[in-house]
């Protein structure tokens, strides 16, 4: 017994749950995303997956992406991205939905597959319904010879390291990565971005890991913060742009391991039914960093504040506007906006992690969930 709980410590690495140290794996695991494949000194992206399919990339109608969960969630990140700095229009469809509404594919489109398991039974039957309409199937996978990995005509790794916490942290934040990559060599190659805009984005990338470090340092002012919401009977996630994903996927993350009721919702959507439920007893998370249509989200928090909500602002270090109407605000380090949920996704992991382990919940295997989901 007791030699299998040090066992179980060692594997953790010190850390008292997989899901924490998945968390603080972050910085690394994004280094070894883009290791080998950036090269920001001399302005190039390599990716094997992209460079042998160049052209079905650069003659693609569109990409859709499919995915379940987390993976989902990155590729609504991915979609804001892709259509920013690439040009090419995207689609983002939850795989479950895909395989079965009869969806339109040609041999022009590109499909990317998202999967951290590479073995969710639905994004492997979606994966087969796109092959056998002629698409090009692209797989973004963390685990390698994985379903997913094999089934697809090519793909890229995440290189995240095995996740073992079901809620998914660093995979999230590598998918991330593989689609900015993925992005900016396309844009890159279509010429839908600027030398000097292209350089620009690369070295921020290779920034992040140093920022999400950074961003972890706030662990100890988030368990306050956890300390403060754990009561709470139902939560509400706000962001707008690339960060709108992000706060669907904080939503989730409270939800998978507190159990507590959590909406991630657009900012501007509020004012369409979410405002109505807010009062003194709502807490109501804001990703308001500089860049990201800050002074409209400055102004929903405004509304929220109008009705009594709580408000915990994410935004970006030395920010003065949201912290004086804000109940507290959680920093992290400035950053491109289409980087930024690298950065803003971290405390809302920490937090829900810290919720969940203040209201005593089995972080690392919450009750009806599990890891892959191999059945429909
Ligand atoms: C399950 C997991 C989630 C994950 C989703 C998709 O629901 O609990 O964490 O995001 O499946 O999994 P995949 O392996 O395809 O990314």
């Amino acid at each position: 017994q007791e030699l299998q709980m040090n066992l179980e410590q060692i594997v953790k690495g010190g850390y008292e749950h997989f899901m924490l140290k998945e968390i603080h794996e972050q910085p690394n695991a994004i280094k070894d995303t883009y290791r080998g494949r950036l090269n920001a000194k001399e302005g190039l992206i390599r990716m094997a997956g992209i460079d042998d399919n160049i052209e079905r990339f650069l003659n693609a109608n569109r990409i859709i992406i499919i995915a379940c969960g987390t993976s989902w969630h990155a590729g609504l990140v991915a979609e804001y991205i892709f259509e920013d700095l690439a040009r090419i229009p995207v689609e983002v469809e939850y795989a479950s939905e895909f395989r079965y509404r009869n969806p339109v594919i040609t041999e022009n489109d590109v499909v990317i597959a998202i999967s951290q398991s590479g073995e969710t039974a639905d994004t492997l039957a979606a994966i087969k319904l796109a092959k056998s309409k002629g698409a090009f199937v692209f797989g973004v996978c963390n685990v390698v010879g994985s379903s997913i990995a094999r089934e697809t005509h090519a793909g890229a790794y995440t290189h995240a390291g095995p996740e073992i916490g079901v809620a998914s942290t660093k995979a999230f934040t590598t998918q991330i990565t593989v689609l900015t990559l993925i992005a900016l060599k396309l844009a890159k190659e279509k010429g839908s971005i600027s030398h000097s805009n292209f350089h620009y984005h690369l070295q921020e990338l290779e920034l992040i890991p140093a920022k999400v470090e950074k961003a972890l340092l706030q662990d100890d002012h988030i368990k306050k913060i956890a300390d403060i919401y754990k009561d709470a009977k139902n939560c509400l996630y706000l962001g707008r742009g690339f960060n709108f994903p992000v706060a669907l996927e904080g939503a989730l993350k409270l939800k998978e391991i507190s159990y507590i009721h959590a909406e991630g919702y657009p900012a501007a959507e509020m004012k369409h039914g979410p405002i109505a439920l807010i009062d003194e007893h709502m807490p109501v998370f804001v990703i308001a960093t500089k860049k990201g249509h800050y002074e409209k989200v400055v102004s929903n928090i405004e509304e929220i504040k109008a009705r009594k909500g709580k408000i915990i602002g994410i935004v970006t270090e030395g920010d003065e506007a949201v912290k004086s109407i804000a109940d507290h605000v959680i920093e992290v380090p400035e950053t491109l906006e289409s980087l930024s949920p690298l950065l803003t996704t971290i405390p809302l992991q920490l937090l829900s992690y810290h919720i969940a382990v203040l209201l005593d919940r089995n972080v690392d295997q919450p009750r009806n969930l599990a890891k892959s989901v191999t059945v429909e």
